[in-house]
């Protein structure tokens, strides 16, 4: 305390009319370990791809409110931006993960002006409903450049500052159609169970140097990429009789499965696959 009432007490105290008692241990050791976490937090940065998305936005949102710094990525510049503008400490950057070059560069300015990333969380994806035999190889490409060789384009680029440092985790959004079939979306399925298997590979590579990669499938989550259902009553609830949680997931929920794995609660979770899907795989 400081002011008046401070040295009040501090002549009160040099007078002998107060006797200070030190705080108990057991009150302070709580309070102590809360503020050495958040300031650990604090002081560590966030990548986000996807961040102007429906997960990716709650995910920045949840990652500053725990202290991050979050460099909040995704081809829409402008509405990365705008996420990041609404954070305490956060930036947007404009960058297409397919394009190599692109996210080398980006990769270049995040270190430049936040620092080395001790998180990394691939977030950004594209869906499509088609039947193999209709689907063009541009569109196999674009889904397979964005949902699979954007992972691998941002953690080539990323991992060698966490291996240097010691210390980090990666965080890959998959999907539930990363483990199993789904009717008219073999392009996204694979795309998904390649996701799988690359976080499950980086973490047998880099778990010795420090580094804890995992990843997370949502089941259906109430976003834009859900469109093609969401709006549709009945649909929505011919989905809903067939999962559990009887509802789709918000982005929130996303947001706070990616937490946990990113948190020291997380601490032996390597290569884990962890279902956020309401029970639709269960
Ligand atoms: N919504 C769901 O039901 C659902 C279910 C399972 C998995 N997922 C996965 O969750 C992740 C986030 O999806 P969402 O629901 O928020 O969808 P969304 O469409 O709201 O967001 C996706 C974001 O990725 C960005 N993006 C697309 N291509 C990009 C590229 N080449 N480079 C950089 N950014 C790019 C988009 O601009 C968009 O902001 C995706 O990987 C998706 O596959 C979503």
């Amino acid at each position: 305390m400081s002011g008046p009432a401070g040295d009040a007490l501090a002549a009160d105290a040099a007078a002998g009319a107060i006797t200070p008692q030190p705080a108990p241990e057991s009150l302070l050791a709580p309070v102590a370990e809360l503020i050495a976490v958040t300031e650990a937090a604090r002081a560590r940065v966030a990548v986000v791809t996807g961040a102007a998305g429906g997960i990716g936005a709650a995910i920045c949102r949840r990652l500053s409110a725990d202290g991050f710094t979050v460099a909040c990525l995704d081809l829409r510049e402008d509405a990365a931006a705008s996420v990041a503008s609404d954070l305490p400490t956060a930036r947007g950057y404009g960058v297409d993960v397919r394009d190599a070059a692109a996210v080398q560069a980006v990769a270049g300015r995040v270190r430049d002006d936040l620092g080395v990333p001790w998180l990394l969380v691939n977030a950004a994806g594209v869906f499509s409903i088609q039947r193999i035999t209709d689907l063009d190889e541009a569109e196999w490409d674009r889904i397979l450049d964005t949902n699979l060789k954007g992972p691998f384009l941002t953690c080539r680029e990323f991992l060698p500052g966490m291996v240097a440092a010691g210390q980090g985790a990666i965080v890959n959004i998959a999907s539930t159609a990363g483990v199993r079939g789904g009717r008219l979306r073999a392009a996204y399925c694979a795309s998904k169970g390649g996701l799988v298997l690359l976080t499950r590979s980086l973490a047998v590579d880099h778990g010795p140097d420090g580094i804890r990669v995992n990843c997370l499938c949502p089941g259906l989550i109430d976003t834009e990429m859900a469109d093609w259902i969401r709006h549709d009553e009945p649909a929505l609830a011919r989905f809903a009789a067939t999962v559990p949680a009887r509802r789709m997931g918000t982005p929130e929920e996303i947001a706070d499965g990616v937490a946990f794995l990113a948190s020291a609660g997380g601490s032996y979770l390597h290569g884990a696959v962890l279902m956020v899907d309401g029970g639709g795989t269960a």
